[in-house]
């Protein structure tokens, strides 16, 4: 039965993660184990910034966004010799089993602690929900608020001006925040690598909108689509709308988690000390509806992308 458990964030930080820990390190001490917390991500591992913690580490930080932890990147990690750098600073202290909270590059560090005997756990942290073995990811919900909420305000002012909108949203090459939020705020347009957008076409549309006198147009933009600066310009040369862009930026990475994310992200956290106390190790945690499921890091790694085509269809209808 193991003893010592790890836990450390790695990757992009997301709201939730701090949740995550709470749950982890509570049922840890409920199941009598001893709970570490490794700083910085696996670079903490090598550079042994590890902690015990007592039960109540993280009970005043459910509501706080970000990752108290801190994370980080640390390309090396890669290298067989660095992770059995980072083994021998976890024996060193005993700790027998380590939870990840991160995205797909830290699963993989994860899995390949696993195989050289620490059992590792994965957890789905990041705001882009870019991990195929989860329906949610820790951090997509509360960003997605902060998104809607955004736009809503831009929405606000642009309306009053009777303008049209470009909102530049973050994903990192997935579109379901811009997707979500698209829906949520009813946008006009929202262009994404699922979409296969024609700008000529759209610009063509707003020339024949302009001339009906449209309180405002809000098109969404998902991050590294498009150049968002040179679209808003040709809207505004070209289609007689006056046009503003938004780049949201990291505002969406922070703030206080949603109720729902700071559920999900406790039973994530518990699950992950349930499942390290049975022995299983090389998995990550995910949720398929309402319930929380684990998937072998290798086979969920090879998953495709949810491309969310019933959203899709549904944008369609209402736009
Ligand atoms: P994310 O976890 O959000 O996908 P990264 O891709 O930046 O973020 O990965 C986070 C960290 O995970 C990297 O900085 C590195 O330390 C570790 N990592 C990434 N890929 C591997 C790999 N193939 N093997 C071992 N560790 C990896
Ligand atoms: O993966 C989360 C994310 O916020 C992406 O949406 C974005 O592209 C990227 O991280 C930004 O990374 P950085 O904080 O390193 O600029």
């Amino acid at each position: 039965m193991i003893k010592k458990i790890g836990i450390l964030t790695s990757g992009g930080d997301a709201p939730g993660m701090n949740d995550a820990l709470f749950g982890a390190i509570r049922t840890g001490y409920k199941l009598n184990k001893e709970m570490y917390i490794i700083k910085e991500g696996y670079r903490g591992l090598v550079e042994d910034k590890i902690e015990k913690v007592h039960k109540d580490f993280a009970t005043s930080l459910l509501n706080r966004g970000g990752t108290v932890v801190k994370t980080a990147r640390l390309p090396e990690f890669k290298e067989d010799k660095v992770q059995y750098e980072a083994i021998e600073t976890l024996k060193k202290h005993g700790i027998e089993a380590l939870i990840v909270i991160g995205g797909d590059g830290s699963y993989m560090g994860a899995k390949k602690l696993t195989e050289k005997g620490i059992n590792c756990i994965g957890l789905p942290g990041t705001i882009d929900n870019d991990i195929a073995s989860s329906d949610f990811t820790i951090g997509f919900d509360t960003a997605l608020n902060t998104v809607v909420d955004a736009v809503d305000k831009i929405v606000d002012t642009s309306s009053s001006h009777y303008r049209c909108a470009v909102v530049e949203i973050m994903g990192n090459h997935c579109p379901d925040l811009t997707l979500y939020a698209g829906i949520a705020t009813g946008a006009d347009y929202i262009i994404t690598c699922d979409t296969d957008t024609n700008v000529d076409k759209m610009i063509k549309e707003l020339k024949e909108l302009k001339k009906t006198n449209p309180d405002h147009v809000l098109i969404l933009v998902a991050e590294k689509t498009l150049d968002t600066k040179a679209l808003t310009d040709r809207i505004s040369t070209e289609t007689g709308f006056d046009t503003r862009l938004t780049v949201l930026g990291h505002i969406q990475r922070g703030g206080e988690p949603t109720a729902m994310e700071r559920v999900n992200s406790i039973r994530m956290g518990s699950y992950a000390v349930e499942l390290l106390d049975k022995g299983i190790g090389g998995v990550c945690i995910g949720t398929n509806g309402n319930d929380l499921i684990y998937t072998d890091i290798y086979d969920a790694l090879k998953l495709p992308r949810n491309k969310h085509e019933d959203l899709t269809h549904v944008y369609e209808l209402i736009r």
